[in-house]
């Protein structure tokens, strides 16, 4: 079990993986990534990340270094040489190293990054009885400035919020934004269930468009659900029938508390588990 690195397609042990003090990912988070996890050691929708991070490399202007195959078989070879039965992959692609200053045109060869670390699931407690959860006001990034919709590494405005979330108790933080909507979690995107139905924030809430979050909706409406995308005020998470979360590491993740108020009776209800259900027989996990 071991994490390596590849850095523009050399590989490295842990400790030898280095980056320049001048790569802008480090100077400004002007950086694309994506978090992909494995199940029987393969990469769960590949190309699907992949296509992410070039639509985020895109929004921004980051020309990737390599198209989809390229960087797959990237992906391959760290994971190759790591050996790890399950295991975590960041991808992060940077603008890459240039004089100091804020005109992304300083920079002209972009940086790639493959991470492999061991996979550390979520406590199994979180899926039985049921995660809590924080609605933060906080817009995600100035709206016009930033394409919400791409995966950048600027992500200070979400891990502020998590430890907002955290010190109060809480798994996750929900953001809420300025107009009163709610929009996704910090690292995942959210769900509620009313009268049988489930409901998310539409794309044009401003939302990362998860691949967790895709599946789940054609999981749901293959097997009869409805799935509507709609705006949600917090008040409708706080009176839901059922709450969840989805994300690449999180899966589907039964949320059993917002803020101070229960979730239905307090655990996690039947659509939720269905979801679990079916979500893992796609993935073919045995938890
Ligand atoms: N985060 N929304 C945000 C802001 C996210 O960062 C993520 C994922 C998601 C869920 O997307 P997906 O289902 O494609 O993982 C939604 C990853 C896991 C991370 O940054 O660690």
């Amino acid at each position: 079990m071991s994490t390596m690195v590849a850095i523009d397609g050399v590989i490295h042990d842990e400790r030898s993986a280095k980056i320049s003090v001048f790569d802008r990912g480090f100077l400004y988070g002007d950086s694309v990534y994506e978090v992909i996890r494995t199940y029987s050691g393969v990469p769960f929708a590949l190309d699907e990340h992949l296509d992410r991070l070039k639509r985020s490399a895109d929004l921004l202007g980051i020309a990737l270094p390599m198209d989809r195959d390229g960087l797959a078989g990237e992906v391959q070879a760290t994971l190759a040489a790591a050996g790890n039965a399950e295991s975590y992959i960041r991808v992060v692609v940077t603008r890459g190293s240039g004089p100091i200053g804020l005109d992304p045109a300083l920079a002209a060869s972009p940086c790639r990054v493959v991470v492999v670390a061991e996979l550390h699931g979520h406590p199994a407690e979180l899926y039985e009885r049921g995660a809590a959860i924080r609605l933060i006001a906080a817009g995600r990034v100035a709206e016009g400035a930033v394409p919400l919709s791409a995966k950048s590494g600027n992500y200070l405005v979400n891990l502020m919020a998590v430890g907002q979330a955290k010190r109060q108790g809480a798994h996750e933080a929900v953001l809420v934004d300025a107009a009163g909507r709610v929009t996704e979690g910090a690292s995942s995107n959210v769900f509620i269930v009313t009268r049988g139905a489930l409901h998310t924030p539409p794309l044009s809430a401003g939302i990362l468009e998860g691949i967790t979050r895709r599946k789940l909706m054609a999981l749901a409406r293959d097997n009869g659900l409805s799935v509507e995308e709609r705006e949600l005020r917090p008040e409708e998470l706080r009176g839901a029938d059922e709450v969840l979360i989805t994300g690449t590491l999180r899966e589907v993740m039964p949320v059993t508390r917002v803020d101070d108020q229960l979730i239905g009776d307090g655990n996690p209800g039947p659509v939720t588990r269905r979801m679990q259900d079916l979500f893992r027989a796609l993935t073919g996990a045995a938890r």
